[in-house]
Formats: structure tokens, sequence, C-alpha cells
């Protein structure tokens, strides 16, 4: 394990940009996420945010701009160093391993944590505690349902021990019972481990309901930033969402 005695307390993004051929999905966006609070990523389809995560998180290389965690430029970093070194995040397809047990997912990310055999079981069932999901410690993980899967993957990722955690899309494909559970959970995740949360989210229940801070894009660009009630009522943002474009 790293040496992550000092946490970092800021993950910023500086003007970054990320081109593909013909499409400038990031284009200059500088976003700040602080530990311990909870920051919103939204935008229509299209509008670049996993992009932008996937730039974050070391899976696509910046064409300009810097990532910074602290006062470490973590630019062109690869993925694993990059979670070594704190920022963590889950995938929107889940990525757990079907054929092991619930418990055994999230012993792999104690491992990472430098915590092996008991401490690391202990450490385990602490993090499937706090996502209400103890219960299904010895389940083979392939055979939870849906919602529970997305848990294991949220676990894997707490039991890390992340400063920084970043999670695309996590309550896709559940139902509202689901999703509004799974909101009360990032906030237990945070309020519990103090980690910062960098959420990318369709649904508007679970940003509004959790986020501080959100930070709104469309076609590459940042069109707002700013807390709930500043979006909520943000014309930008609601021209974005159900302006010209739409019918
Ligand atoms: N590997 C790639 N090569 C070329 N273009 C890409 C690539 N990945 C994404 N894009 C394009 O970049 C733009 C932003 O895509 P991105 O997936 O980041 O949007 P998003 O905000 O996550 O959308 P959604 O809400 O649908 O998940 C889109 O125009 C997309 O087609
Ligand atoms: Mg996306």
């Amino acid at each position: 394990m790293m040496d992550r005695s000092s946490r970092a307390e800021t993950l910023i993004t500086d003007g970054v940009c990320v081109y593909f051929e013909g499409v400038k999905a990031v284009d200059d966006i500088s976003l700040s996420v602080q530990r311990a609070r909870i920051h919103g990523l939204i935008g229509p389809n299209g509008a670049g945010k996993s992009t932008l995560f996937n730039a974050v998180s070391g899976f696509v290389p910046l064409t300009a701009g810097r990532v910074t965690l602290g006062d470490t430029d973590i630019s062109g970093w690869s993925p694993t160093r990059i979670s070594q070194h704190g920022v963590v995040r889950t995938f929107q397809d889940t990525r757990i391993f079907k054929a092991l047990t619930v418990l055994e997912n999230v012993e792999l990310g104690a491992m990472d944590a430098g915590l092996h055999g008991n401490a690391g079981r202990a450490a385990s069932m602490e993090v499937l505690e706090l996502l209400r999901i103890g219960h299904l410690a010895d389940e083979i993980a392939g055979n939870v349902a849906l919602g529970d899967g997305r848990r294991v993957g949220i676990a894997r990722a707490v039991a890390t021990q992340p400063d920084f955690l970043m999670m695309d899309e996590p309550a896709a494909g559940l139902d509202e019972k689901e999703t509004s559970e799974l909101a009360d959970s990032i906030r237990e995740i945070r309020d519990e481990r103090q980690c910062g949360v960098l959420l990318v989210e369709h649904d508007m229940s679970v940003i509004f309901k959790i986020c501080e801070e959100i930070h709104v894009m469309d076609s590459g660009r940042t069109i707002a930033v700013g807390d709930p009630d500043e979006i909520r009522t943000n014309a930008a943002v609601i021209e974005a969402y159900f302006g010209s474009g739409h019918s």
C-alpha cells in the first residue's frame, strides 16, 4: 500500500480537455471536489461526464489541462497508480467477481488498503454492514439481485479506503425505493469515511437529495456550478434539459 498518512483535501481538474477525433468530449472543465463533500456531475446524454470521469481516473489521456490531488499533479498517471493514491471509482456495469462470495469481493478491496487475513475480513464486514448487505456476505456475488450487486461494487471501492470516491450512475436500473436507499447509503459512506464523493447520476432525486455542490456540463463544457437550489432554478440548466433540442 502507498503511504497515505496525510489525506488530500481536494481533487481538482484544471482546464481539462479530452478531444476525440472530431469531438470535443470534454472542453476546458475546471472542477473542485473537497474531501468529505458530495459533488454531483450532471448533464444531458453525451455531455462528457463519463469522459471526464475516465480522464480523472486515468482511463483516457488528457488532451490538455491537469488533474491534481492535494499538491500532487496526477495527470497522465495510470489507473492503478491513481487508485493507489486514494482516488477510486466504480463502474456502471459493476465489475464484481461473480464466482466469488460477496465478502471475498470486498476483501479484494481491503487488500488494496493493505489489510489481509482476519484484519481484511473484519474491515470488509464493517463495510458490508455500512452498505447494509452484511447478511449477504457468504452469498455468491453472481447470485445477488441487481441492487445488491451494485452495493457490492461500491463496498469493494469503499474497502480500499479512498479519499475520493467516484461513482458513475450508481442508481442506473434501480427502482425508486432502491434508488432512494442508495442515496442514503452514499451519504452514510461520506459521513463515516469522510471521503469526497464525485457522483455522476441521471436520477435528479439522488442528485438534489445528497449533493452539496453540483457541476453541470453540456456538450463538453461547464454550463453551471452551484448548490442544489441554484441549479434547480438556473436558466441555462433548464434550457439544456428542456430547451429547443428536445421535442
Ligand atoms: N472513445 C471515444 N471515441 C470517440 N468519441 C467518444 C469516445 N467516448 C466518448 N465519445 C464521445 O464523447 C462525447 C461525450 O461522451 P460521454 O460518454 O462522456 O458522455 P456522458 O455525459 O457520459 O453521456 P451519458 O449521459 O449518455 O452517459 C459523446 O459525443 C461521445 O460520443
Ligand atoms: Mg456517461
